[in-house]
């Protein structure tokens, strides 16, 4: 990675979200190492950089210091993995400006196996699930980390979904799907949703 691409004119953090069509899904693709070699209109328009600002630069240009390590070291293990993943993550805009999404990945290997590229979907994440259950989920383990590092933040998200009896992933598809069916939304997906699979409710969420 080349170092000079890392230096970057600090951004002042607001903490107001960036107005966005949360119909949009923001899309961006990378190597094997997190670099930018593509990013949609969506997503130039909703974090507010320029394309050239983007291509060749780490995805943690767009990292929020509100998220914790934790997320993403489980992000990058799922990822080497070959594995999709599905996190919600607070990004960071140009502006200072915040937006919250939820993660979809795909995979592109070469014909020996090996990881090229990532592709990365993004959509909104309902504001509920946000202010009732992850941020004061994700503030808790950032507290964790800078207190006693990610090993211990990473010691009480196992902690914390082992109570829930559930996954990362199990566990925020479930606060998804209680908000929806809080709002009565989605209502031709009532009788499915018992046996909705989880990647059946990734494919609907992303439409894919
Ligand atoms: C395709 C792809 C998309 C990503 N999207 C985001 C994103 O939207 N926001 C983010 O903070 N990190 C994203 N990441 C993870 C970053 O590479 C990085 O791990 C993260 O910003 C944390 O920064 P750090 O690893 O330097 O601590 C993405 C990674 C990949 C491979």
């Amino acid at each position: 990675m080349n170092q000079e691409n890392q230096i970057r004119t600090p951004v002042t953090i607001i903490d107001k979200e960036v107005t966005w069509d949360k119909t949009q899904v923001i899309m961006s693709k990378t190597n094997a190492f997190g670099i930018i070699e593509y990013a949609n209109e969506v997503f130039v328009d909703v974090c507010g950089y320029e394309d050239y600002e983007l291509m060749g630069q780490p995805h943690n240009i767009i990292r929020h210091p509100d998220m914790p390590k934790v997320i993403f070291k489980v992000l990058w293990e799922n990822l080497k993995q070959g594995r999709n993943f599905h996190a919600i993550v607070k990004n960071l805009a140009k502006s200072g400006r915040y937006y919250w999404v939820i993660t979809d990945f795909e995979i592109a290997k070469d014909e020996n196996g090996v990881i090229v590229n990532y592709f990365g979907r993004r959509q909104s994440v309902p504001q509920e699930v946000i202010a009732m259950h992850i941020e004061p989920l994700y503030k808790k383990l950032l507290q964790i980390e800078a207190a006693s590092g990610v090993e211990f933040s990473e010691k009480y998200l196992i902690g914390f979904l082992e109570e829930k009896k559930r996954t990362y992933v199990e566990y925020i598809k479930e606060l998804i799907l209680e908000h929806e069916r809080a709002l009565s939304k989605f209502v031709q997906y009532e009788e499915e949703e018992e046996e909705e699979e989880e990647r059946g409710f990734f494919r609907r969420l992303f439409n894919r």
